[in-house]
């Protein structure tokens, strides 16, 4: 299992913002964890990614790939989060290729500079870029913000995180740019990682995931599979938020698609 969280409880102040969340993500796996907005889905991710406020409170149980991570510790190994404004993500003032070859010397998976820009330039290329090398000279201000989630998901990608941690990625996007978005993550489970898809959408959720997580208020309602979860076994309140998101799905994209398609 990439991730598995048992028992999450965060407290800020006198109030429990999540209460009892459990879930996990198997390795090239994406779930999705959806609920309203107010539900304390971006607080969940915050417990993941190790970014929660210092006021917080937290209790529970993280594994990641097997080793148990304290929730209170605000570093992570393995965890990336992609975030609803890349701009922040990035540094504003430093050009691509600068922020993305460093994370790939790192890793190892290439010892030369230009050994990294080849293999940069090929993982661009895989999230859909067909000018890779201008986007490497590009500074953040100058891609779109699907072009921006896009290089968070490939710098995520090039760290070999075991869990992407994507928090409403597309929510600021136009249906292109989310199409685009989703099927970097697809690549991103194709290449073994673990992605937890965090959305109040349920129709991008469907397109990239294969069961879901509902939250209300901090508390898990009900999980499992889409058709589950919008049947009458449902938790009527999971069904309603379920089926009341429910959008044709895009015939440019279907879950499960190859990426490069
Ligand atoms: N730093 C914080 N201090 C106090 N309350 C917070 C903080 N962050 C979030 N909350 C509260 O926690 C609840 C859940 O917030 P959030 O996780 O952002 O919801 P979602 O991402 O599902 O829209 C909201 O009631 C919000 O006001
Ligand atoms: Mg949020």
């Amino acid at each position: 299992m990439s991730l598995d969280l048992r028992r999450l409880s965060v407290r800020i102040g006198n109030r429990t913002l999540v209460g009892d969340v459990s879930l996990s993500v198997a390795a090239g796996e994406a779930v999705a964890l959806i609920g309203a907005s107010g539900s304390s889905k971006s607080l969940t991710a915050a417990a993941l990614t190790g970014s929660l406020p210092a006021a917080a409170q937290v209790s529970g149980h993280l594994r990641i790939e097997g080793h148990e991570v304290p929730l209170s510790v605000r570093r992570r190994s393995g965890v990336s989060a992609i975030r609803q404004d890349s701009l922040t993500a990035l540094h504003p003032l430093v050009r691509i290729d600068r922020q993305l070859i460093p994370v790939l010397l790192r890793s190892g998976k290439a010892h030369t500079r230009p050994a990294a820009m080849a293999w940069m330039t090929s993982l661009l290329e895989e999230v859909g870029f067909t000018d890779p090398w201008r986007v490497l000279q590009s500074f953040p201000m100058e891609l779109s913000g699907g072009q921006r989630q896009r290089v968070c998901i490939v710098q995520a990608l090039a760290c070999h995180a075991a869990v992407l941690i994507a928090d409403e990625p597309t929510t600021a996007l136009d249906v292109v740019a989310q199409q685009l978005v989703i099927r970097a993550l697809q690549r991103a489970t194709a290449a073994g990682a673990g992605v937890l898809l965090i959305t109040h959408d349920v129709a991008v959720a469907a397109l990239l995931c294969s069961r879901a997580v509902v939250i209300a208020e901090g508390a898990v309602l009900d999980h499992g599979s889409f058709e589950h979860l919008t049947s009458e076994t449902a938790h009527p309140v999971a069904r309603t938020l379920l089926r009341s998101g429910q959008h044709p799905v895009s015939p440019m994209i279907t879950r499960g698609s190859n990426a490069a398609a």
